[in-house]
């Protein structure tokens, strides 16, 4: 019984940029197996979309003074940019909030089934609320002093010790939003009962014995330490609302997986989930690996309509360099960015040759630029484009037939083939990097094969050899479809192959087909290149500006004369500016460091000639300078003397 596939790859945060650790961690991977099983002919979809609920999205937008559907719409279509990029080729990229309705449907009928089964019990629990904002607040949503080091800690954990807190044992808890104190209030909560179901799912993953090791081992790990029931709603509105609790949607965590099955929905295939022949296989990063292997199937089983995960492929870390990319530090490679350096193909090839399997891994521009020169380059590159300019030069640039063909250009012929057929083997079982590599070995068989025979030297053997060697072409041309896509439809394109079926590739090439319009492949990256392109990711160079970009910048002294809140924005206020022979208006998000009676009266730097903009209806004209540390600290920037109003900085 032949099995359907559903691919799935670990939704990103909306708030996210996508950086090569993201593609490598899941996109990537679940990209390359589910081509793979397309071209097998097999019945797979790969779904993927944006994880858009709960309050990574909250916090960004009140960041960056937007409303949270914008930061949405905006987030997501930079995403769906990038992965278009790099040729995913997925069946869908959704969204949770995007799919609107349907994933309102999908959440809450989950959640009946799981309440109809008897996994589903309210509690009350204590929480703060703010009685200001008059909420609750989201363990984000507070900071205050950790009760172990006395270190700064915010929401459900201390930033200095690391320690998991429970929100309501914070000391001097303050809302970060007004900055006042929180009152601890009675709230009731919806939970998932999953220590009834630790036996079953004890014994369920001890019995997935496919699974890689880091995925079972984690998973069993958690297992034997308890599992403890999980609080699944939240106080707050962006989110899946609770259908019996209002004022509450579900924990991020809850919906986000369910977003699998919601996407598949989107594209008509939902029966596939309720099919025992299907085969659910989830590419993730390690951080995710407890979600997949024990909450998500924990849910399917409460839910019992369902069928339960079949693989959890969990990659490590790629860093850059040997530390975590960060779009703040500018440390790393963001999707977009790279792709305006080189083609997509030359990063899908280094990331799945280097695919952290196993350990964290680093870029490194060395490794890279090693990577493409020799195998990308001189491996394949060089193999293809040889074997072009001999059909050009020596044969009229007609593919040749098999006459003449010696039981040792068979032997190549079927060497090629015990590779293909080898990295066929391990794209079924998942492993990308060692199938990357027998696909590779086709084309170093070809290159040491015309080293051995070189052709040039006796052209009786050109005919022969070509064909031989277009053998391999063809070969390469279909099985490096999963991983570098645009190379090889270039590569079939030119030798007039019109599939990419995986089993046509062994089939034999059609004599005196006419080569088309060729060139090289890929190009070296010598070391001014790559430091170009290191220049243009670490910013280098490229950050320094003339003194004539200073000057554009018309600073001013000006003192605030007056601030206020701005309704419905937490984060921002509305100042008031003497510039002594004008008066400004400006809008600020800066309400969760200052209160409008400690601002009144600064003087403090301001940028007058910056484009105006509408905030929450209010004209903000120009802005008014900051700092802000990595802690998340901000201060005013001030004058340390008298000065006059309206004082140019210079
Ligand atoms: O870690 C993350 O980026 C999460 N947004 C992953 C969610 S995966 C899922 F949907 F289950
Ligand atoms: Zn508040």
């Amino acid at each position: 019984m032949a099995y359907k596939y559903i691919v799935t790859s670990a939704l990103p945060y909306v708030n996210y940029e996508l950086h090569l650790g993201h593609f490598a961690g899941c996109l990537l991977p679940a990209d390359v197996y589910s081509r793979f099983l397309k071209q097998k002919g097999e019945k797979c979809v790969y779904v993927c979309g944006t994880d858009e609920y709960g309050t990574p999205s909250t916090i960004e937008a009140e960041k960056e003074g937007i409303p949270v559907e914008e930061l949405v719409r905006k987030n997501h279509e930079k995403q769906l940019q990038a992965v278009k990029g790099f040729n995913l080729d997925l069946d869908i990229f959704s969204g949770t909030s995007l799919a609107g309705e349907e994933h309102v449907k999908t959440v809450q009928e989950m959640y009946e089934r799981m309440k109809a089964n008897n996994y589903i019990y309210k509690k009350e629990i204590e929480q703060l609320y703010c009685p200001k904002c008059e909420r609750f607040l989201p363990d984000r949503y507070i900071q205050g002093t950790c009760p172990y080091c006395g270190g700064k800690a915010r929401g459900d954990q201390c930033e200095e010790c690391n320690k998991v807190l429970d929100p309501t044992e914070i000391q001097e808890p303050k809302c970060i939003v007004c900055g006042t104190t929180p009152e601890i209030r009675k709230t009731e909560h919806a939970f998932f009962e999953l220590s009834k179901l630790e036996d079953q799912l004890k014994e369920w993953v001890e019995n997935n014995k496919h699974w890689p090791a880091n995925a079972r081992n984690t998973a069993l790990a958690w297992i034997k330490q308890g599992l403890r029931d999980r609080d699944i709603t939240r106080n707050m509105s962006w989110g899946v609302p609770v259908p019996d609790l209002p004022g509450q949607v579900f924990y991020v965590w809850f919906d986000a997986p369910i977003g699998y099955i919601t996407f598949t929905k989107q594209i008509d295939r939902e029966n596939w989930w309720h099919d025992a022949n299907t085969r659910i296989v989830h590419f993730l990063g390690k951080d995710n690996i407890p979600f997949h292997t024990i909450m998500f199937p924990a849910m399917l089983m409460a839910d019992g309509t369902y069928t339960l995960p079949y693989q959890v492929v969990a990659q490590e870390y790629l860093n850059y360099s040997g530390g975590k990319f960060s779009k703040s530090a500018r440390r790393g490679l963001f999707a977009l960015d790279v792709l305006e350096l080189l083609p997509a193909d030359y990063w899908r090839y280094y990331i799945i040759s280097v695919l952290p399997t196993s350990h964290d891994t680093d870029f490194t521009w060395e490794d890279f630029q090693q990577k493409i020169n020799s195998e990308l380059n001189d491996t394949l590159g060089n193999f293809v484009h040889r074997t072009l300019i001999f059909t050009k030069k020596f044969l009229e640039n007609r593919i040749p037939g098999p006459e003449g063909l010696t039981p040792e250009d068979e032997q190549v012929i079927a060497d090629a083939e015990a590779a293909f057929r080898k990295a066929e083997e391990l794209l079924y079982n998942i492993r990308l990097k060692e199938a990357l590599d027998r696909v590779m070995e086709i084309a170093r068989i070809g290159n040491r094969y015309l080293t051995r025979e070189e052709p040039w030297k006796n052209k009786d053997r050109m005919a022969p050899v070509v064909h031989t060697c277009l053998r391999l072409v063809k070969m390469l041309g279909i099985a490096l479809d999963p991983f570098i896509p645009e190379s090889a439809g270039r590569i079939r394109e030119w030798i007039g192959v019109d599939t990419k079926e995986w089993d046509k590739a062994l089939e034999p090439i059609k004599a005196g087909t006419q080569v088309g319009e060729f060139k090289p492949l890929f190009s070296k990256l010598d070391n001014k290149k790559i430091e170009e392109l290191r220049r243009k990711v670490e910013g280098g160079d490229e950050n320094v500006i003339e003194y004539s970009d200073f000057e554009k910048l018309d600073l001013r002294i000006a003192r605030v004369e007056s601030a206020e809140k701005v309704q419905g924005a937490d984060k921002l206020l509305k100042l008031d500016l003497d510039l002594g022979e004008e008066k400004r208006t400006v809008v600020a998000g800066i309400a969760p460091y200052y209160s409008p009676e400690e601002i009144v009266g600064k003087k403090i730097v301001y940028l007058k000639n910056l484009k105006p903009r509408k905030l929450r209806g209010i004209e903000s004209q120009g802005m008014i300078l900051a700092a802000e540390d990595e802690e998340g600290r901000v201060a005013l920037l001030t004058v340390d003397r008298e000065i006059g109003l309206g004082a140019k900085v210079e």
